[in-house]
């Protein structure tokens, strides 16, 4: 509560001065110090001087710049110039459930009290610039970094990440929204070649990018690895000018992605401020070091491009009082609100996706035993998935919860059910992966403990040895044989709960028709266990949605369908264009496993009166969709009621609709509210090639109101002129 209030508090004052504004004052410091700066003390602020610093300019009073990863949590201190950790027994933080996690909760307050965490933690740890939210699309199950990102959508994406970033901005630190931009594989990452059209660019990838500078008025942003149409996005012109600077009018820094820059010149020019992470032992052969330089002396590059440089970062460190530390927020780490918060958020993320017989929730105190299940039961995830490991305060494992709260009152019966064999192992010489074995010794284990118990709930899934940086899955079914696994616990005890414990897509289909129950729990963060036991057990209810289609199989999925993953003589083209995610299966009528906004609940609502306020609409007009919702079950319960939007008829192909406004609804037993959704008719626009510009067709469209891409409650049509 207390957090909730501060985010409100601090929202007010912030709404007053946007961090997009600039002002008179700030602009002449920045020209004030710049002046009194030589050309090596300018170019020392634009490159690393150790793995996540930047020089000081200590006569100015300009300090080092501390960068940290990452989105969910700050990272425990690396050593200054090299990747192992520094080893220090202070730098535990708050790891919250990673990004697909937060999208699940569908809640933007909470992605609000995500933000005040973070950069109170960073704050504390003396960070100035915390790197995240990555953002990228979901665009294939298999991406290994899909657990870090949020969604398939734009819209989810665009608004969970105003929310976090402009909070964790009240907190005198920068968000750096990653990565700029379609870094959407891990498999090709440093080299791959990615080309779209323009309408897929400005429709799904940009959005999110867009509303974190536009919208949130984000501070920092992050190039990608990846080349864009030819040339790497760090030396990208159309990405760094064009976009970033002339058309979204960013004024923070655009910073490299670790090991990103490939050139000095071209990167200058294209309007890279700093180069982070180049893998070149001495500092002053980086890029942007002496390299800068020499390009200066020679003419080559402007020293007013080495000033604009500099002052777009001067200016994120006044706007965030890096040289005001007298007046700079202090922090605070590892606080029981923080912790809450992070169990709030894990809480929340749950989605609750088969249900049958209303197994769920487990009445505990009936219970004299439980089966436990799988190596996720006991395995921590907070410390992997590389960049965004957290060194967590404490994790909590679904078994330590189970105990903690269940121990003394009823018999629980572990088995580990599947060996954890790396997913870096990956063939044997039979040529099966080794992740595909089955180990028919621990589940006839399983299945005895299973037996000899009242229920028996198996923890699935993936670790970070899979949904992890630097490389993708290689296929989207469970490893280590848990398909196998979950089907003989079942036919043991037909009171087998599936809990899935991952960040990506898998084939379910396998398991889904065996069991009663299966319950996504994402990674959890360091108070996943608690926050899985209170949902199965009913203390808390399950709420979340899925951020992203659940397809039967890959070959369902568009790019996979379409043989454009992971690309050709690496290059990527994206053929399946605007239709990512949802829009595919929709506009093709692919029937997946589960759909994009899906989630069960343990009580029912009851949608009614959905009323659009009024018929014909024009260009600037605002769409106001009211309806009631009603809790018609025995439970207190929340609903995400979204908002889709398609056009009937129109000159170019459109996705059959996309999500256009959400609203997360919770309601006791009984109550009923009236709710509004909101659209403005221009978001009804799409990309139009031809004439480089967003454009609303007129004519009828359909407006569905849905609690999934698939469950629509009610469809108006409407017509704009
Ligand atoms: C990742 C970034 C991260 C950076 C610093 C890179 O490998 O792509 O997301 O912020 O490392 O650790």
């Amino acid at each position: 509560m207390r957090l909730r209030f501060i985010a409100a508090a601090l929202f007010s004052v912030f709404f007053q001065s946007s961090f997009s504004q600039t002002n008179a004052s700030t602009e002449k410091r920045i020209q004030q110090l710049i002046k009194k700066m030589t050309l090596k003390e300018k170019v020392g602020m634009l490159h690393g001087n150790s793995k996540f610093y930047t020089e000081e300019v200590k006569h100015l009073g300009i300090p080092e710049w501390a960068l940290s990863d990452g989105p969910h949590g700050v990272r425990a201190e690396m050593n200054r110039h090299n990747w192992q950790y520094a080893g220090l027994t202070d730098d535990a933080s708050t790891c919250f459930p990673p990004g697909t996690a937060m999208a699940a909760s569908w809640n933007l307050e909470l992605a609000k009290q995500r933000g005040i965490v973070l950069g109170e933690e960073a704050r504390y740890r003396k960070k100035d610039v915390l790197l995240g939210p990555g953002i990228n699309i979901i665009r294939s199950p298999l991406c290994g970094r899909n657990f870090e990102y949020l969604s398939e959508d734009p819209f989810l994406i665009s608004q969970l990440s105003i929310n976090y970033i402009k909070a964790l901005q009240t907190q005198d630190v920068a968000a750096c929204v990653k990565h700029f931009v379609a870094n959407n594989q891990e498999q090709n990452r440093f080299v791959v070649d990615v080309t779209m059209s323009e309408r897929a660019l400005r429709e799904i990838y940009l959005p999110g990018f867009k509303a974190s500078v536009v919208d949130a008025g984000v501070l920092g942003v992050m190039g990608a690895y990846n080349k864009f149409r030819g040339s790497y996005c760090t030396e990208n012109e159309y990405l760094g000018r064009t976009l970033l600077r002339d058309e979204f009018e960013f004024k923070g820094v655009y910073m490299s992605d670790w090991d990103a820059v490939h050139s000095t010149e071209k990167a200058a020019l294209a309007g890279l401020d700093l180069e982070m992470g180049t893998e070149k032992e001495n500092y002053n052969d980086w890029y942007f070091a002496d390299p800068l330089i020499k390009a200066v002396k020679e003419g080559r590059v402007k020293e007013s491009i080495v000033d604009e440089k500099v002052a777009n970062i001067l200016r994120v460190m006044i706007k965030t009082k890096v040289l005001d530390p007298k007046t700079r927020i202090k922090g605070s780490i590892n606080t029981k609100e923080h912790q809450q918060a992070a169990y709030r958020s894990a809480v929340e993320a749950v989605v609750l996706l088969k249900n049958e017989k209303q197994i769920l929730p487990l009445n505990m105190s009936a219970l004299k035993s439980v089966a436990i299940i799988g190596d996720n039961a006991t395995r921590t995830h907070c410390g992997g998935g590389f960049s965004s490991e957290i060194k967590a305060l404490y994790e909590i494992t679904p078994l330590q919860a189970m105990t903690d709260k269940y121990g003394k009152s009823m018999q629980i019966n572990f088995a580990q059910g599947y060996d954890k064999q790396s997913h870096v192992v990956e063939r044997s010489s039979d040529g099966q992966l080794n992740t595909d074995k089955v180990d028919w010794k621990l589940i006839e284990e399983a299945v005895a403990q299973a037996k000899k118990s009242d229920v028996a709930i198996v923890f699935a899934g993936l670790n970070h040895d899979f949904d992890s940086e630097s490389f993708d899955r290689l296929h989207m079914r469970l490893p280590y044989g848990q398909e196998t696994l979950i089907q003989e616990v079942a036919k043991a005890n037909p009171k087998t709960i599936v809990v899935i414990i991952a960040g990506s897509p898998l084939e379910l289909a396998g398991i889904e028709s065996r069991v009663p129950a299966v319950v996504w729990g994402w990674y959890g963060g360091m108070e996943a266990g608690n926050a899985v036991v209170d949902v199965l057990s009913g203390k808390e209810f399950p709420s979340g949605k899925l951020p992203f289609t659940m397809p039967v199989t890959l070959s369902q999925s568009p790019a996979h369908a379409l043989g454009a993953y992971p690309g050709h003589d690496l290059k990527v083209n994206y053929e399946e264009d605007i239709l990512v995610g949802y829009r595919w299966f929709d506009t093709k009528g692919i029937e997946p496993q589960y759909p994009f906004g899906y989630g069960l609940s343990y009580t029912s609502f009851e949608i009614s009166n959905v009323n659009a306020d009024k018929k014909i609409y024009t260009v600037n007009d605002e769409i106001i969709v009211k309806f009631t919702i009603k809790n018609a079950g025995k439970t207190d319960g929340a609903e995400v009621v979204q908002l889709y939007a398609g056009q009937t008829k129109a000159s170019v192909l459109r996705p059959k609709k996309e999500l256009k406004a959400f609203d997360k609804i919770f309601l006791k037993p009984g109550e009923q509210k009236t709710v509004d959704l909101k659209v403005k008719v221009k978001d009804l626009a799409f990309y139009d090639e031809k004439s480089t510009d967003w454009k609303v067709e007129p004519g009828e469209f359909v407006l569905y109101t849905a609690t999934s891409a698939k469950d629509i409650v009610s469809t108006l049509p409407i017509t704009v002129q």
